[in-house]
């Protein structure tokens, strides 16, 4: 499906409550789609259903929460289906909850890379899994958020590229298998865009991680939802929202040894200015 209009249909957002869920959420509202957005913290989706509310553009449209740890396959099996029989099935299922822990591999604790597997791969199987049958009756679309960091594995991210690199591969092997089927699937992979995740990984996040990604513009995540919103009426693959993200992707494929050459190079000058090994 190629949506040009979202008027009328159900919209599905995990990770909702906040940042580029919250962003996509809103604008939905905003050109007609009912939305259900899930998460964990209640005061969190209360207050963002206040918010995604005031974007409406009808009385009639539908402004829901329930809350879901998507890691958790038992509650996730009952939480989504009874979401159906209350809300009515997804047109549209966005996977946007996901979490980050940067920090160097030797410092990662392996419960914490376990629960970001969990969270941004097993989550979004899980979410797909239960609602697939109504996605492919509806024709549905899928976009599952991704990260620049699961087309570039970067300095202090080994457990959060890992999860998104999986994404993006099951975003295509999922891609190939539901066409037959008409269910469109993207993957959206956002550069660093300005939500409470990035507030905090900024807080942890190793000084050569910063030093990659100190020049790269950071994105607003209203401007993601609409770049999201505007490619999904032509169903591509693969949503970079920016060109610097594009340039990377680029350099990324087809000069892999220059990219690794630039990325060591900045490693090497933050560490020799701070003096480290
Ligand atoms: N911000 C960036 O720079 C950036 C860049 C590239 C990609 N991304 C990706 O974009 C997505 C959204 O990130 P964001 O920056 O918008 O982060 P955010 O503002 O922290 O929002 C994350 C959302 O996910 C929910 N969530 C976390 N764990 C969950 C779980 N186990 N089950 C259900 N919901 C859960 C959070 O609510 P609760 O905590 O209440 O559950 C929250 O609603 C993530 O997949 C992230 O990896 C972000």
């Amino acid at each position: 499906m190629k949506i040009n209009s979202f008027k009328g249909l159900i919209s599905y957002i995990t990770g909702g409550s906040s940042g580029i869920g919250l962003a996509i959420a809103k604008l939905l509202a905003s050109k007609g789609s009912d939305v259900v957005i899930f998460s964990r913290r209640i005061d969190a989706l209360e207050s963002a259903v206040t918010d995604i509310k005031s974007h409406c553009i009808s009385e009639k449209q539908r402004i829901s929460f329930r809350v879901l740890d998507v890691s958790k396959r038992e509650m996730a099996l009952k939480i989504l289906p009874d979401a159906v029989k209350e809300y009515g099935p997804p047109d549209i299922l966005i996977n946007s909850a996901g979490i980050s822990y940067p920090q160097e591999f030797v410092n990662i604790p392996y419960d914490k890379f376990n629960d970001i597997i969990q969270v941004n791969l097993y989550g979004t199987w899980n979410t797909i899994d239960i609602l697939l049958h109504h996605l492919k009756a509806k024709k549905g679309y899928i976009v599952n958020v991704s990260s620049i960091a699961g087309l570039v594995g970067i300095f202090g991210m080994t457990a959060y590229s890992a999860s998104k690199y999986a994404v993006i591969g099951f975003s295509e092997a999922l891609r190939s298998e539901l066409k037959r089927y008409d269910v469109t699937v993207s993957v959206l992979c956002p550069p660093d865009v300005r939500t409470p995740m990035l507030e905090k990984a900024n807080k942890i996040k190793p000084q050569e991680a910063k030093a990659i990604s100190a020049a790269a513009v950071i994105m607003e995540p209203e401007d993601v939802a609409k770049m999201l919103i505007k490619t999904m009426a032509k169903g591509d693959f693969l949503i970079i929202p920016n060109a610097s993200g594009r340039f990377t992707n680029i350099m990324k494929r087809f000069f892999p040894g220059l990219t690794e050459w630039v990325i060591d190079r900045k490693i090497k000058g933050v560490r020799k200015r701070d003096n480290y090994r």
